[in-house]
């Protein structure tokens, strides 16, 4: 196993590294050999009330970071970048280490997040109101003003993508930031705290309190002076964050929720491509993914041969050691490797056809076979809930119409993929479709400039793009009286 230097495992506030006032600490675990990685600073309501504190102090008015220039935030967020991109290779071993996906794969998303930062640095000075022909002997025009503090809750599947697709918006706004990474996947958000502070932003701007959900996530989510909630993880906990940013005062509030996306392939599909297709849209990341696409129907004309193929192209995916080339790497954690078991196993008992996989891989670590099932039925669990783990549901149908009202049939509404050739037929899905993201003939692209969120409770509001930037901006409207005309 590689051997990487942790180097930050405190609490990360105004700047500065602490312990927690309860001086508590808790596991992280390499998801690959179980092993302890190293004990992190246990973040607590005490920890989050200091971190607040520090941010609200950062937002003051006279705060070293509202008199910065627009322009100085936007050059904050490149340097940040550069750093980023200097200490590329050490961020994804470390989250290799931490999270348990492949190197490559790490060391690629967090290169991406130095887009993405670059992107919003570009808009820090291009935050433009209105001027409006509003009624009256008025002026009127619109400001658009940070919203204050932010609370960011992050889950641990692309933890550095999610540090980012957080905090970049928020800091070319002009807000501040209290963090708190998943329990699982601390250590990058550390690594990347240290890299906000050598690029130069002032201490209070950005605060990162490691530390479990129903405390420290808890303890932000109820903070009277929290101004915005922001989100991904679960739509169970996602519910929990809604009513408890509501208790104390009135947050603003994004979340980026669970899925059970359909990808929808028609019989005039290349049987081969669709299949490669397909499995990627499952697979990435262990199927670890918030959009993944873990219903596939498939038109009745090809659907033997597509599970064929799809079965072949499971069982060639390499899963093992993440420091090698490998497509694959375990589960997170016990609790998430248990729980895809128990689906797979659902699978059986309810008469779905498990055409390859369905087993764990060696005794140590949370690897997990890729898994296909086919002749799964809508009403079956694994065709239903969000199993987060390398298992492909692959259902049959007959008629546009029953694909798109089956395909429609959930409580989520985050992506939804079509393969076709026929223009009106792919068109039509999209139309109809009733999610944040739709694929044709491809699947999970998610870029920088685009926006991405769920319809139902799949979320509310979207990340990235210029959507990204305005969940972090109130409006405010500025009418200014003019004399009355005299008549001619
Ligand atoms: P989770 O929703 O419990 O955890 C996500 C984040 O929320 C973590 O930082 C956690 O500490 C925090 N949290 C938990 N309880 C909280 C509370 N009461 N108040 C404030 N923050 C709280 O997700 P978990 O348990 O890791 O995974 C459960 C399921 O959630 C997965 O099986 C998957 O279906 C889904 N999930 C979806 C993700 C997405 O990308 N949308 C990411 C991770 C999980
Ligand atoms: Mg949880």
């Amino acid at each position: 196993m590689v051997k990487v230097d942790v180097k930050y495992t405190k609490l990360f506030i105004n700047n500065e590294w602490v312990d927690a006032v309860s001086k508590k600490t808790f596991p992280t675990i390499n998801p690959q050999d179980e092993s302890v990685i190293a004990h992190v600073a246990e973040g607590d309501k005490a920890d989050i009330d200091i971190a607040v504190a520090a941010a609200k102090k950062a937002f003051h008015r006279y705060s070293e970071w509202r008199k910065l220039d627009a322009s100085q935030r936007g050059r904050l967020l490149l340097k940040l970048a550069d750093l980023i991109e200097r200490d590329l290779e050490y961020l994804g071993q470390l989250e290799t280490l931490d999270n348990g996906k492949p190197v490559k794969q790490a060391t690629g998303e967090a290169a991406w997040t130095a887009q993405i930062i670059r992107y919003y640095a570009g808009k820090a000075d291009k935050i433009l109101g209105n001027t409006i022909p509003a009624d009256g002997e008025v002026l009127s025009m619109t400001l658009k003003e940070p919203v204050g503090v932010c609370g960011q809750i992050l889950p641990w599947n692309y933890p550095i993508p999610m540090f980012v697709w957080k905090i970049a918006p928020a800091l070319a706004a002009g807000c501040t930031i209290v963090l708190k990474p998943a329990e699982q996947t601390p250590l990058t958000a550390l690594a990347l705290a240290a890299l906000v502070k050598e690029a130069g932003f002032p201490p209070g701007v950005v605060n990162v309190v490691p530390g479990y959900g129903p405390t420290a996530g808890a303890a932000l989510t109820n903070h009277p002076d929290v101004d915005k909630i922001a989100f991904t993880g679960s739509t169970e906990v996602g519910r929990i964050i809604m009513s408890g940013a509501s208790a104390v005062n009135l947050k603003r509030v994004t979340l980026e929720l669970g899925g059970k996306s359909p990808l929808v392939i028609f019989n005039d599909a290349d049987v081969e491509k669709a299949a490669e297709i397909a499995h990627g849209a499952v697979f990435a990341n262990a199927g670890q993914s918030c959009v993944a696409a873990t219903r596939t129907y498939v038109q009745s004309g090809i659907y033997d041969a597509f599970v064929a193929k799809a079965a072949e192209i499971a069982k060639k995916r390499t899963v093992g050691n993440s420091y090698t080339d490998v497509e694959q790497g375990p589960q997170i954690d016990e609790e998430m490797f248990s729980k895809v078991l128990n689906y797979i196993k659902s699978g059986k008992e309810q008469g779905a056809r498990c055409v390859t996989g369905g087993e764990r891989i060696g005794n140590v670590g949370y690897f997990i076979q890729p898994t296909v099932f086919a002749d799964v039925k809508d009403d079956m669990k694994i065709a239903r809930e969000e199993i987060f783990g390398p298992v492909q549901s692959i259902l049959k149908f007959d008629t546009f119409d029953e694909a798109v009202d089956r395909a429609n049939d959930t409580n989520y509404g985050l992506g939804a993929g079509v393969i076709t050739n026929d223009i009106t037929t792919a068109l039509s899905f999209a139309k109809h479709v009733r999610a944040g993201s739709i694929w044709v003939n491809t699947y999970s692209v998610v870029a920088t400039q685009t926006p991405f969120g769920g319809f139902k409770e799949s979320g509310i509001g979207r990340e990235l793009g210029e959507d990204g930037i305005l969940q972090y901006l109130e409006t405010k409207t500025l009418t200014i009286s003019l004399p009355k005309q005299p008549a001619i």
